[in-house]
């Protein structure tokens, strides 16, 4: 990976703290020089939601979580510990793993037979001398939060400045019980855009009229949300940090909408948390790449990546009680079945926004709509902050 560049300027005018009005330009949305920009300056410092905590339960249940040219092993030790680190021998540097998911006692390397541990740790080196020193060699660490039963890794070289915890503070989600869940689904949808098209799909709701046809049974999609108008202010210590939390949308749901389902209805019977207490259909979104909707019923987390310059991997992920049973409480088609819908017509909205930037005829002139928009202005500022050279001190970071 190569160095950023430091002298690059973001090319249009920008007042400090100011909400974007218009869209990037089109090399924001479209060149390499920003992909790669964006990988160094977003993706590389923030911590990016990876998996459920419930799909590696048990001791050797691993996933791994690919960015760019990085692959990073997530793993449950044998103490039941948590573990991530790159996927990469220590020895000459191969790919030890190349599975998404399964279950492990070690992680042995396909060149010349190094195994490491589940918490990373090189166990055999064959016929190495008697002076090397194994403890010297484990798999390079990468930075790993739990957070109410969703795995966050970071990797960034130095530490964080700031824990998930510490940046999500201000949202209680202990109704829900969300660690007591399990997935049921998990679903990617290859994406024919950019990774901030999908992102700006996600935030805003002006669409939805149009697009959503299932989705406006449920939702009032035109709901003037005049509170997101400043949406994810850079916060008091200076870290830019776009995060939105609505801790009940029913205000902005049709009359007698309890979930997103397909009329409306609870789709798992066994309802989260107590169930003694139907808590409220919730959302919240974080920069650069979480949506996660929590219904007092089942859970969805949603995030975006980065593939190319024009491509991106959008992935759902659907949980509900752990007690539930398939068939009896909840049927997968049923849980998913609205998200799922949606998802796929914001993958075809996604498509033709890129074929429109990709052209000469696009540009970034017009204005969004104020308030309909306003999360994805929010949204925007926050990358800006991010990829702006002269706008890094305020990260932290050095880079
Ligand atoms: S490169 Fe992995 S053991 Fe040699
Ligand atoms: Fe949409």
């Amino acid at each position: 990976m190569t160095a950023p560049d430091t002298e690059f300027k973001i090319p249009f005018s920008r007042q400090d703290d100011s909400l974007p009005t218009t869209p990037l330009t089109r090399e924001m949305y479209t060149s390499p020089e920003w992909h790669q920009r964006d990988l160094e300056r977003v993706f590389m410092r923030r911590w990016l939601f990876a998996g459920h905590a419930s799909q590696i339960s048990r001791p050797g249940e691993f996933f791994t979580f690919e960015l760019g040219d990085d692959s990073v092993i997530v793993s449950r030790t044998s103490s039941g510990e948590l573990s991530a680190f790159h996927n990469v021998c220590r020895h000459r540097g191969t790919r030890l793993c190349e599975e998404r998911s399964g279950q492990a006692k070690n992680f042995r390397c396909p060149f010349h037979g190094w195994s490491y541990g589940l918490d990373g740790s090189l166990k055999l080196a064959p016929k190495m001398p008697a002076e090397f020193d194994k403890k010297q060699f484990p798999l390079k660490r990468v930075w790993l939060e739990e957070w109410e039963g969703l795995i966050f890794l970071n990797l960034s070289p130095e530490q964080p400045t700031r824990s998930v915890a510490e940046s999500l503070a201000t949202i209680d989600l202990s109704a829900y019980q969300l660690p007591r869940t399990k997935v049921i689904a998990d679903v990617v949808y290859e994406i024919e855009s950019n990774w901030k098209i999908a992102g700006e799909t996600f935030q805003e709701c002006y669409h939805c009229a149009i697009t959503h046809p299932e989705l406006c049974r449920i939702i009032e999609p035109m709901t003037d949300l005049e509170e997101w108008e400043e949406a994810g202010t850079a916060d008091a210590s200076g870290e830019a940090d776009y995060l939105i939390w609505t801790p009940d949308i029913g205000p902005g749901m049709r009359a007698g909408a309890r979930t997103f389902s397909h009329d409306g209805q609870f789709v798992s019977k066994r309802l989260l948390g107590s169930g003694e207490t139907e808590p409220p259909c919730a959302a919240l979104s974080w920069f650069p790449h979480l949506g996660f909707f929590v219904q007092p019923d089942y859970a969805v987390t949603t995030s975006w990546l980065p593939a190319s310059p024009t491509t991106s991997l959008f992935r759902s992920t659907w949980v509900v009680h752990e007690d539930a049973v398939e068939g009896v409480d909840y049927d997968v088609d049923n849980v998913i079945h609205l998200i799922d819908v949606t998802n796929e017509e914001d993958k075809e909205l996604c498509r033709l926004v890129q074929l429109g930037v990709n052209s000469s005829g696009f540009d970034n002139s017009a204005p969004y709509q104020p308030q309909l928009e306003a999360p994805v202005r929010g949204f925007l500022r926050s990358y800006l902050d991010h990829v702006d050279a002269d706008r890094t001190h305020i990260l932290g970071g050095n880079r």
